[in-house]
């Protein structure tokens, strides 16, 4: 092996590249973070290409001495940190003094500052590493540096980089976290002479997050509700209906930077957790607060990764003000008709979806308006859907055992009006005429003050039981039973293991297993709503063993959520199933009551909203 010898520092320089200079987006990264620390008001990026010619940042912050820009080219040249304790106390974006260096040594740079009450600018030029003297120049006050013809000198990372519009997509990526947490500062983005984003200070995020992308996402969003601890959270996150098929939306900031944290995602995940589908993502922009002392950033040579010194208090202090802002948000999502004059719809399901829609509400005017007597008004008369449904009786859906609180053994005739009480009077949907009929013996639709809503009754009733279960839980455990023949089903061996790592979480369930035979293992003890609802237990412990063998578990907690969404699914009333009167009221007072999510444990939404104003639209009367 040859001698040991020390790099020369251009060497160095582009080592170092290589970590931070990926691709034109990381030099408007690095170029933008200075001009931040130097407190511009103002920043212009114009790139050309892609900004694989030319990337210029001119911003009108503090500017340099034309001493201060002899160094700025040089490696470890900063005026950010000067001792190791300012290393953990870092507030600037930047710090290493290794950026300008790098961005130098792999393509021709210029730098062109002055500061405020200088009389003259100076212009520095580094080519590939070469650094000229400064030279006196005319200069406005503040910094602009350009770079051109990006790793001239390193054709192999040349080779990497993607078309203009690719690169410019990475570079307007760039934008939006930097402009994110700054709304008071004004940036523009000039690509190939034209301008692509225009964005003014404004007051707040969101009117900064309106001008960045479409507006219906900036309204879509939720204000985090702010909660004391050691954290700050504040931020916005999207409904669930606003949610995407990417996690390309979901921006974290820790103290005013950009970073990538797999606690935080997964703490905006489980706050969704039965709000929206699985496979979708939150709309998020969250921003933390914490002492400087409290998190690392010198860990990734970009500082897009950090390390807490206590993660699980910030995952903790985050989920809970993510889940407080849920909780307290109307999440019910407005019904989407095409808008009248609207182009032609493509898709054949949206357009049937709409369509029955559509009969919907028809139905619904037309029960309106026939069931509107005088009295009608007062006092609840029978109702078409009562009159027309065959038997006379509804039979005791013991699906509603948690619903109504009432004999589930006798029958209810279905047009007695004095019957539809239950034991607590349901909440009135609408002061105005017959307030509800059942479609297709699935949907419910109904009149509220704002105009009507649809509501999906297993959606609805899911989550109703879903709430209800988690609110027993959080009191102890739930009640089980003694089944008086134990149940038997088969079991491998490793199903057997699987159920006896859950045995805890099944516990508080209310449910007991335990070993019958070879292979054979029995229900001892069910949860007494499951029983009341006929749920097989054995089927319910087949459906659990398939979850175990997906992968459910070994998180406690999460195998504890799927099951209760289980339970919920199960013990819910199942499309086709009729309903009676009062069972629908019941259905409708307890969602004012409780369901402010709309959706149901999966993520289902469990009503659909449609205003007068949007029914005003949809029959042309504005
Ligand atoms: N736009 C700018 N305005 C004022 N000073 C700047 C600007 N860009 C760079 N500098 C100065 O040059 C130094 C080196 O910049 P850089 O290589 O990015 O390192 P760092 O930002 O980590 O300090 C900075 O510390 C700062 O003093
Ligand atoms: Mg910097």
């Amino acid at each position: 092996m040859a001698d040991i010898r020390i790099l020369p520092a251009v060497l160095v320089n582009k080592i170092a590249a290589g970590e931070v200079i990926e691709r034109p987006a990381s030099i408007v990264k690095e170029l933008v973070e200075n001009a931040l620390d130097a407190r511009a008001a103002r920043i212009d990026i114009s790139v050309e290409e892609g900004g694989k010619r030319l990337i210029r940042v001119a911003d009108d912050g503090a500017g340099m001495s034309s001493e201060d820009a002899a160094l700025a080219f040089r490696a470890h040249a900063t005026s950010k940190i000067a001792t190791d304790e300012d290393l953990f106390a870092i507030e600037t974006l930047g710090f290493r003094g290794e950026a300008l260096a790098s961005v130098a040594s792999v393509s021709h740079a210029h730098l062109r500052t002055r500061r405020a009450d200088d009389g003259a600018g100076s212009g520095v030029t580094a080519s590939g590493g070469e650094l000229s003297p400064p030279r006196p120049c005319p200069a406005a006050p503040g910094t602009t540096v350009t770079i051109r013809d990006l790793f001239f000198n390193t054709p192999a990372r040349r080779k990497f980089l993607r078309t203009p519009n690719t690169e410019l997509g990475h570079i307007t990526e760039q934008l939006v976290r930097a402009s994110v947490p700054r709304p008071d500062v004004s940036f523009t983005l000039t690509h190939n002479a034209r301008q692509v984003h225009n964005l003014p200070a404004v007051a707040s995020t969101t009117a900064r997050i309106a001008d960045l992308f479409a507006a219906d996402l900036a309204d879509s969003l939720l204000p985090i509700v702010a909660r004391s601890g050691r954290t700050g959270v504040a931020g916005l996150i999207g409904r669930p209906a606003a949610s995407r098929a990417s996690g390309k939306w979901q921006y974290f900031f820790l103290n005013g930077r950009f970073i990538r944290d797999r606690i935080l995602a997964h703490a905006l995940r489980e706050a969704y957790r039965g709000l929206i589908d699985p496979g979708r993502w939150p709309v998020a922009f969250v921003f933390l607060t914490v002492d400087p002392e409290e998190v690392d950033v010198n860990v990734h040579p970009t500082k897009i990764e950090v390390r807490f010194r206590d993660s699980q208090m910030v995952h903790g202090e985050l989920l809970a003000a993510l889940r407080e802002t849920l909780n307290r948000a109307d999440l019910t999502p407005a019904a989407a008709l095409d808008e009248p004059s609207g182009a032609i719809q493509q898709d054949p399901a949206a357009e049937s979806r709409r369509q029955s829609l559509r009969e919907a509400i028809a139905d619904f005017f037309e029960s309106k308006s026939s069931g509107a007597s005088p009295q009608g008004r007062m006092s609840p008369a029978p109702r078409e859907t009562s009159q027309r449904s065959a038997p006379q009786t509804v039979h005791p859906s013991p699906a509603l055992g948690t619903l109504a609180a009432r004999e589930p053994s006798s029958p209810v005739p279905a047009t007695a009006p004095g019957q539809y009480l239950t034991d607590k009077p349901p909440a009135t949907v609408s002061a105005a005429g017959p307030k509800a009929i059942q479609i297709h013996n699935s949907y419910i639709v109904a009149a509220d003050d704002e105009g009507l809503i649809i509501v999906d009754q297993h959606a609805l009733h899911e989550r109703l039981i879903y709430n209800d279960l988690k609110g027993r839980l959080g009191d102890g455990k739930l009640a089980g039973q003694r089944l008086l023949i134990p149940q038997t089903f088969a079991a491998s061996p490793a199903e057997a293991d699987a159920l006896v790592s859950a045995g805890e979480t099944l516990g508080r369930l209310g449910i007991e297993v335990a070993p019958f035979g070879p292979e054979t293992l029995a229900v001892q003890r069910f949860p007494t709503l499951l029983v009341e609802r006929g749920v097989s237990p054995v089927e319910f412990m087949r459906q659990m063993l398939d979850g175990l063998a997906e992968g459910w578990g070994p998180d406690q907690e999460q195998l504890l959520e799927e099951l209760l969404s289980m339970m919920a699914c199960q013990a819910a009333v199942k499309a086709g199933e009729k309903l009676g009167e009062m069972e629908i009221d019941d259905l409708l007072a307890r969602r004012q009551q409780a369901d402010k999510s709309s959706s149901c444990p999966h993520g289902r939404p469990t009503t659909l909203k449609l205003t007068l104003p949007q029914l005003a639209k949809q029959f042309n009367r504005s």
